[in-house]
């Protein structure tokens, strides 16, 4: 009987046994089936050489790439390059996900960590994200309506001092003129006025250093022991030096400035911390590096777009001339906001020429997308992904004659940009990330154009503008001239 029911025992066991092997055998077989079945789901890949074609391809302009994959694999696909794959969504019907996710989801910590020594250390993209959402609320706290109210003031200021050096007539390269206008205005209502008053020629010869520090290969290699970056760490430091002594100074004589720099200065983390001097200098490092060549690059398009549409040049002007018939000389706050129309003509001009081309995050868990032809792809974690301001704006299922100037494309009851859906206009991001200096950058170039509108005759010399696509920040290539002569009687 023992005997008997040890022998049962023993082919139970073995039973049990078979069924576990047998379950590990169908459960291998059933994923073996799925598996080819989800990777079929992975996007299109772009055809490149091995090993170095997906560098090479990228190196000769991402945009170049879009413009011949997009045709071909649609609005989803991969690129790998050496080690990397980036996956590309372009579209609003794909980038959804990319412009709302979590941090822990899709991060900018790893791709924009190449910032890091010309930022310096403990703030952005040193930070871990919960200081850096806490450094981005300073952003936000400093660029409030209050707060943009008094920077107008001094962007007016500034652009009056400036053009009234200019003589009745003459010959300019506009983007010369614009760029050196913005770094003027930037050093005021961002760096303060002991900048822009006594330190301005060293402060900006420091961060033209800083900017000539900051390569394509300083992407891949930030820390290259090249010239252009040890001048960049000797200008960091020095900017490091004077940004504390002015900090210092500014509280022990208890002054208070409006500018962005104070603004950082009495800015406080919710445990009540308040930001270091290093963390000060940071921050307007930032600030700076993501306004001044954004907004000087848009000034430039803007006037050269205007300076080529009669139809559109007009059109501000007559809204210049309401406006002083309306408000008489003054403009400030409100009144920039008034300019719908000049509005419309810099929208349309970041549209075709958004100066950050290229946005990416770093994936942390796998997601999908859905094509609007109705494809879905999955995108695994690891991967780079990415979109395009320079590419997506120009979509033509989205905008109408996409590549012409056309500011009315915004004008209410067009609206071709909300039309569409959210992010189908994207020049300054969007979602988690969008800019945050949109209303500022704005307001300073409707403060230049609006002064240049109401006091100058302009002519453009130079044949239109080409694009720069080899600065990190896409802007104009070489000089744009034009031929002003001052009005008579200004609209003023
Ligand atoms: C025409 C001018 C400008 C353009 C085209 C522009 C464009 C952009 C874009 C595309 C992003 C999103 C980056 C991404 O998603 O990876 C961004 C973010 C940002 N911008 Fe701007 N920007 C401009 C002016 C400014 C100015 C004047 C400031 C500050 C004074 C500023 C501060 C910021 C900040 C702090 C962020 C980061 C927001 C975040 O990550 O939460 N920008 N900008």
């Amino acid at each position: 009987m023992e005997a008997a029911e040890s022998t049962d025992g023993g082919s139970k066991v073995m039973n049990v046994g078979l069924l576990l092997l047998a379950t590990l055998v169908v459960a291998k077989l059933i994923s073996a089936l799925i598996m080819p079945r989800s990777s079929k789901r992975l996007p299109p890949v772009v055809n490149t050489w091995p090993v170095l074609g997906g560098l090479l391809r990228f190196l000769k302009g991402p945009i170049v790439m879009l413009r011949a994959e997009y045709p071909k694999l649609g609005s989803v696909f991969t690129l790998n390059l050496l080690n990397k794959k980036i996956t590309f969504l372009i579209g609003p019907e794909v980038s959804p996900h990319f412009f709302k996710a979590p941090e822990s989801d899709l991060s900018q910590q790893e791709v924009y960590q190449f910032n890091v020594p010309t930022f310096g250390p403990g703030v952005v993209f040193d930070v871990d994200y919960t200081i850096r959402q806490e450094q981005f609320r300073f952003f936000t706290e400093a660029l409030r309506v209050n707060k943009l109210k008094g920077y107008v003031d001094q962007m007016v200021m500034e652009a009056e001092e400036y053009f009234s050096k200019w003589g009745d007539s003459g010959e300019v390269d506009l983007k010369y003129e614009l760029e050196h206008l913005i770094i003027l205005t930037a050093s005021r209502c961002l760096l303060g006025e002991e900048v822009r008053n006594n330190l301005f020629e060293d402060v900006s010869a420091l961060f033209h250093d800083l900017d000539n520090g900051m390569l394509p290969i300083s992407v891949i290699f930030p820390y290259l022991p090249i010239p252009a970056h040890r001048r960049r760490d000797q200008a960091r430091k020095k900017l490091s030096h004077i940004f504390s002594t002015i900090i210092a100074s500014r509280k022990n004589a208890g002054v208070s400035q409006h500018d962005l720099l104070q603004c950082f200065i009495d800015s406080k983390y919710k445990d009540g911390r308040q930001t270091t001097e290093s963390e000060v200098t940071g921050l307007l490092i930032a600030a700076l590096f993501a306004g001044q060549h954004t907004s000087s690059i848009t000034s430039t398009w803007t006037g050269a777009y205007l300076l080529c549409n009669p139809k559109f040049m007009s059109a501000v002007v007559n809204e210049q001339t309401d406006l002083v018939q309306k408000h008489g000389d003054k403009v400030d706050y409100d009144v920039l906001s008034e300019m719908e129309v000049l509005y419309r003509c810099i929208k349309e001009s970041l549209r075709l020429h958004p100066p950050l081309i290229m946005l990416l995050r770093s994936s942390h868990s796998d997601f999908s997308v859905k094509t609007k032809e109705g494809v879905e792809y999955d995108i695994p974690k690891g991967h780079i992904v990415a979109t395009s301001p320079a590419f997506a704006n120009r979509l033509p299922h989205i905008y109408k004659e996409p590549d012409s100037y056309d500011p009315d494309r915004f004008a209410p009851g067009r609206d071709e940009d909300k039309a569409a859906g959210a992010f189908s206009y994207i020049s300054f991001g969007g979602g988690r990330h969008g800019c945050l200096g949109e209303p500022f950058a704005y307001l300073q170039i409707k403060a230049i154009w609006s002064h240049l509108l109401r006091n100058f005759e302009m002519e453009l010399l130079s044949p239109f503008p080409e694009t720069d696509w080899n600065a990190m920040v896409v802007g104009v290539k070489g000089s744009v001239m034009v031929r002003y002569k001052r009005k008579v009687l200004p609209l003023n």
